[in-house]
């Protein structure tokens, strides 16, 4: 079992002394007196009370002083101090406090009214010193977490920016050796293979290195004026060739219109967007991307025909690195469930939203990107 406290005594009274001693006994406390101060300071080096009761008039060094001197001392600065005075004055009070006192208890000692505030006194100190220890153990856990955080954030800053120049140029290798005219048909495919997966991981390296920029805040989109129809067909032009491997039709209804945005983001949004849409579509069926005008925003909705997205599901596709199992469909191994992720701080980072809706059947998602004010109605 744990030690009972000890409580050191100091007091010139020897009558005091031992009603003391009698009364904190009677509650199991280990008792030590002095008779002086000096003598309670030597005490109070060699025992390390729990709690000192000091006794404010006393030949020699008076209990201020003596209380005072306890504060410098290796263990002095949280051991409770609680002084028994026979005077009664808002000066004795001060002092006392300014000594460092922790309680003030008036004579003559009330044998109760002593053990309450010894016991209070303990228990203060008992909480003091766990709150300090859960204190510093959350701290040390938050510096833990913090220093992880930024070897994290470098880490990848490393990755992404040392895999973009090696896949740019597995890319054009493959270009290079792709004009050779005397290709054995397997090797070209093999190259054609080695391009689109060279592209599949750009597309990916550039979705992470943005994400990771809009995390440490630093996303910041260009905005300027984007005609939005050219930016639509060029997307289409980009992903005609995979539409027509896959019989599927991708079309653009957007009709001539300037709206401010940051013209490669917004271009690699609708990339993510076709991209999916592509992915869920079934054969001979229509993609198509369309655009309006709303009060005080422009809105863009590209809709397939696929299976798509299940309403407790709507919003969670937006998290990082969540796919769904649509079963239909092996997911290329190098997508990884952050294009709508992507999609989503870029909307964000121009004060847009996106979310998706039912096509019925399909997936319709939408995107909404302020416009200022003078282009709202043009
Ligand atoms: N048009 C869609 N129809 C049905 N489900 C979709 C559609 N677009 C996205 N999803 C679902 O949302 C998930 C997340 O899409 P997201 O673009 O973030 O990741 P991904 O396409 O799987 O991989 P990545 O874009 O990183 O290559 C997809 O895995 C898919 O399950
Ligand atoms: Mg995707």
């Amino acid at each position: 079992m744990a030690q009972p406290p000890l409580i050191l005594v100091i007091d010139d009274n020897r009558e005091n002394l031992a009603l003391a001693k009698a009364t904190l006994e009677d509650e199991d406390y280990l008792v030590a007196l002095a008779t002086s101060g000096e003598e309670g300071l030597r005490a109070f080096s060699a025992d390390t009370p729990d709690c000192v009761l000091l006794d404010v008039r006393m030949p020699g060094m008076n209990g201020f002083a003596v209380c005072s001197a306890i504060r410098a001392l290796p263990r002095g600065h949280d051991t409770p101090v609680l002084f028994l005075t026979a005077q009664r004055d808002v000066e004795s009070f001060d002092n006392a406090l300014h000594a460092g006192a922790d309680d003030f208890l008036t004579k003559p000692i009330r044998p109760a009214e002593l053990v309450v505030r010894v016991q209070a006194a303990l228990k203060l100190r008992r909480l003091g010193a766990e709150l300090r220890e859960h204190y510093e153990l959350v701290r040390r856990q938050r510096d833990d977490l913090m220093r992880l955080q930024l070897q994290k954030e470098q880490l990848s800053a490393f990755i992404i920016h040392d895999l973009k120049n090696p896949v740019s140029s597995m890319d054009l290798q493959a270009q290079l050796a792709l004009r050779s005219a005397v290709l054995p048909d397997t090797t070209r495919a093999a190259l054609e293979r080695i391009r689109d997966e060279a592209r599949n991981l750009s597309h990916l390296i550039v979705n992470l290195l943005d994400i990771s920029k809009s995390e440490a805040g630093q996303l910041l989109p260009r905005r300027r004026d984007v005609e939005l129809s050219a930016l639509a067909g060029q997307v289409v032009e980009a992903f005609a060739l995979k539409a027509q491997a896959a019989s599927i039709r991708l079309e653009s209804q957007i009709g001539p219109r300037v709206v401010s945005a940051d013209l490669d983001m917004l271009r690699r949004v609708l990339e993510n967007l076709v991209d999916n849409a592509l992915r869920h579509a079934p054969e001979e069926s229509v993609i198509r991307i369309g655009a309006s005008q709303g009060d005080e925003a422009v809105e863009i909705r590209i809709s397939d025909m696929g299976p798509g997205v299940p309403p407790e599901l709507r919003d969670k596709i937006f998290d990082q690195f969540v796919q769904l199992d649509h079963g239909d469909r092996v997911i290329a191994r190098s997508s990884r469930g952050l294009g709508l992720t992507f999609c989503k701080v870029c909307v964000e980072a121009h004060g847009g939203r996106i979310w998706v809706e039912d096509g019925n059947p399909g997936a319709i998602f939408c995107l909404q990107i302020p416009q200022p004010r003078e282009r709202v109605g043009s």
